[in-house]
């Protein structure tokens, strides 16, 4: 694993939204694997920036990671609408393809495999990730097995209780998603991951140089030969200097 301190959140977004205009601008019809979640905003603004002039978009497919179960897509905390608002609607060429979970389809069962079939045809060249407090990457929650295919998970208390922040109470929180599973995530051929802030030091430090568990589900990337760790110094603080 490559590991790479920033000091500011700006700075990371800048160096990670340059890792993806470099896929964009060189990969003939480029497949980014995105994320969502306030780690990446920055990465988001940056990516606008360098991609101004649109034509690096034309050929490319996104693929997103997760939605919550329940929430329209134009509700304001849906992923849909949060990737609309921080990349999509500000790109002035959109990527040919956009492919964000359906957290409403009458049949979820369906929806998942119908989102392996996606990822099948379109191997990730590169996937962006943020990471849960308690190790979760995109939903795959910390359990004592994990799933390898596109599922429903229930989310856990802790990411309840993280991502109410967003909402206007931890009531309003969605109990559900789809999440890709850790085989999507893995067959990408490079990772970014991307954390900040002391709130993530434990985790990051348990994901980097501890044991591959599932129940930190974030340590599997180290079974990956092609991942970057992109913290700050709050973040990064529980990880010796070696
Ligand atoms: C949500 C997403 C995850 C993301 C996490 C981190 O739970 N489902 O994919 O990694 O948020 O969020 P933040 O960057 O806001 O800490």
């Amino acid at each position: 694993m490559k590991i790479r301190v920033f000091e500011t959140m700006h700075d990371a977004g800048l160096y990670t939204a340059t890792c993806l205009e470099q896929v964009l601008q060189y990969q003939p019809n480029p497949v980014l694997g995105l994320a969502t979640g306030g780690s990446v905003v920055p990465l988001y603004e940056q990516l606008v920036r360098l991609t101004d002039d649109g034509s690096e978009w034309a050929g490319a497919t996104t693929i997103n990671l997760d939605e919550y179960i329940g929430l329209a897509p134009s509700h304001p905390q849906s992923y849909r609408r949060f990737m609309d608002h921080h990349l999509f609607n500000k790109l002035h060429d959109k990527p040919h393809h956009i492919y964000i979970p359906n957290g409403n389809a009458l049949d979820l069962a369906a929806e998942c495999e119908k989102y392996d079939q996606i990822i099948r045809n379109h191997p990730i060249d590169i996937q962006i990730l943020g990471i849960g407090v308690n190790g979760h990457i995109g939903f795959n929650e910390p359990d004592s097995l994990l799933q390898s295919r596109t599922h429903v998970v229930k989310l856990r208390e802790e990411t309840i209780e993280s991502n109410a922040r967003f909402f206007a109470s931890s009531d309003e929180v969605p109990r559900k998603a789809i999440t890709v599973g850790v085989q999507a995530i893995l067959q990408a051929k490079r990772i970014i991951l991307l954390a900040f802030g002391e709130a993530k030091a434990d985790i990051i430090a348990r994901t980097i140089a501890g044991e591959v568990r599932t129940d930190i589900p974030a340590s599997m990337l180290q079974l990956h030969a092609d991942v970057t760790i992109v913290l700050d110094a709050a973040s990064a603080k529980r990880l010796s200097k070696r």
